[in-house]
């Protein structure tokens, strides 16, 4: 078992920016359940109407093999950090990302981080 201490340094590694809220993990997954899971499966190698969410942060935009990304997301080549995560769920429809993800986003920063730090756990 990895202790608390570790969990949290691992995830502070990950956060490339201070400007991301710490989120919470737990709270994450179950705004994960609500919000993304009818789109997205955290398990490896499904495709559901969105790619699997499985290892994405830190991966480069649309690089799950057989999915059908918008052209707007292959043409997206700023890997997932937590920064680039956060802009992203605030406003799928509304940036550079295309308007493939018919999701209307998350508005509050708690819930986006939340939901990041829940994402860091998938790999
Ligand atoms: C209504 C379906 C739907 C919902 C709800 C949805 N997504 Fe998506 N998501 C998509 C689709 C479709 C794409 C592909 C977008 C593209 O190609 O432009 C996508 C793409 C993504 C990507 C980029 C993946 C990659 O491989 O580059 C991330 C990250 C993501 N979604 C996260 C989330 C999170 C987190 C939630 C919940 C807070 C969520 N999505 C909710 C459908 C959805």
């Amino acid at each position: 078992m990895m202790g608390r201490k570790t969990l949290l340094a691992l995830l502070a590694c990950f956060m490339s920016s201070a400007a991301v809220a710490d989120g919470d993990a737990t709270t994450g997954k179950t705004v994960f359940a609500r919000t993304c899971q009818n789109c997205h499966a955290a398990e490896i190698g499904v495709n559901k109407v969105g790619p699997s969410l499985w290892n994405v942060v830190g991966r480069v935009p649309a690089s799950v093999p057989d999915f059908a990304y918008s052209d707007a997301m292959k043409a997206n080549k700023d890997a997932w950090s937590a920064t680039a995560l956060d802009a992203y769920l605030a406003d799928p429809r509304g940036d550079i990302h295309g308007v493939k993800m018919f999701f209307k986003g998350l508005p509050e920063p708690k819930d986006r981080a939340d939901v990041i730090a829940y994402l860091q756990t998938l790999k």
